[in-house]
């Protein structure tokens, strides 16, 4: 990865709804790294459906920072911990610290329906709302909801998004919103139930952005890339356990964790693709029914 040129104005303090942007010393595109539902436990070497979600994320930061491209920045999108533990955090904080200190890679957080419900908060510096990119602007939401599975946008939420469309319209940039949960049907009946209830309302409000619109999501450990209404919508596999793709229930699915590339271009366009680790180092106990 090329040497560090990143200098990033922290223009937010310590409310973690504010949706005043974290501002990148970008010019034009933007390189980004998506990494997704890490599943760390409370402990170094827990595992999930037998994957050891410490080692796997660690093997895929190994894969990104062996990416010849050079990543402007990188965003974690959720179900960070298996169970909401802090260790976990803590424990991301120590890999990315390693990862991110030389390339001077600034890494931002949101959580998911694994996730602590005030993780925000303690990690201000890492959750936060809106970053301002080159000729992007991008919008963290948070899409989980108390005791449930699935994704909700609650008024909060749709209004932090109505602001940042206001503001890439403003200043004439494109908007990427990132959220733990798709908004998109991907195929997967069992997950389908779970993308955001309410997904029409965030439809509705980046219908109003003058620019290019892209939304990426976690939580159904795989990759898929949909276009709906002009609006790209992509989702990203899990640093450990994969799920199959167009399955009506719980499948694992024998791939290797990964990350997403993203280039975001200044007329609009996205580039992507997706970087995964040996599938034969991860292999998941395909036996079980579920995860929760
Ligand atoms: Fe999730």
């Amino acid at each position: 990865m090329r040497p560090s040129r990143y200098r990033y104005l922290l223009l937010m303090t310590s409310d973690p709804v504010s949706s005043d942007p974290v501002a990148l010393s970008i010019e034009g595109g933007v390189r980004l790294l998506q990494i997704s539902d890490t599943h760390l436990g409370a402990a170094d070497g827990d595992a999930l459906l037998g994957i050891n979600t410490d080692q796997s994320l660690q093997a895929v930061l190994s894969l990104a920072a062996s990416d010849g491209r050079s990543a402007d920045l990188m965003l974690v999108t959720g179900d960070i911990a298996a169970d909401g533990d802090l260790e976990a955090y803590q424990r991301l904080e120590h890999y990315l610290e390693s990862f991110t200190a030389e390339e001077g890679l600034p890494a931002f957080w949101l959580p998911g329906n694994h996730d602590s419900p005030d993780v925000s908060t303690r990690y201000p510096r890492r959750f936060v709302r809106a970053i301002e990119a080159g000729a992007w602007h991008i919008v963290m939401l948070y899409s989980q909801q108390p005791g449930k599975v699935g994704g909700f946008l609650s008024d909060e939420e749709i209004a932090i998004l109505n602001s940042a469309v206001a503001r890439a319209n403003r200043e004439s940039r494109h908007l990427l919103v990132a959220l733990h949960h798709p908004v998109q049907l991907i195929g997967c009946d069992w997950l389908d139930e779970q993308r955001v209830a309410n997904a029409e309302q965030l439809l509705s409000a980046v219908a109003d952005c003058n620019n290019a619109v892209a939304v990426v999501s976690g939580h159904v450990h795989q990759a898929t890339d949909q276009v709906f209404d002009g609006v790209r919508l992509l989702t990203a596999p899990s640093t450990c356990v994969q799920f199959a793709p167009n399955e009506v229930e719980f499948k694992v699915d024998q791939v290797g964790p990964g990350y997403r590339w993203l280039e975001l271009l200044p007329d609009g366009k996205v580039l992507t693709d997706i970087c995964r680790v040996d599938a034969r180092l991860f292999p998941a106990n395909t036996e079980r029914q579920g995860y929760q």
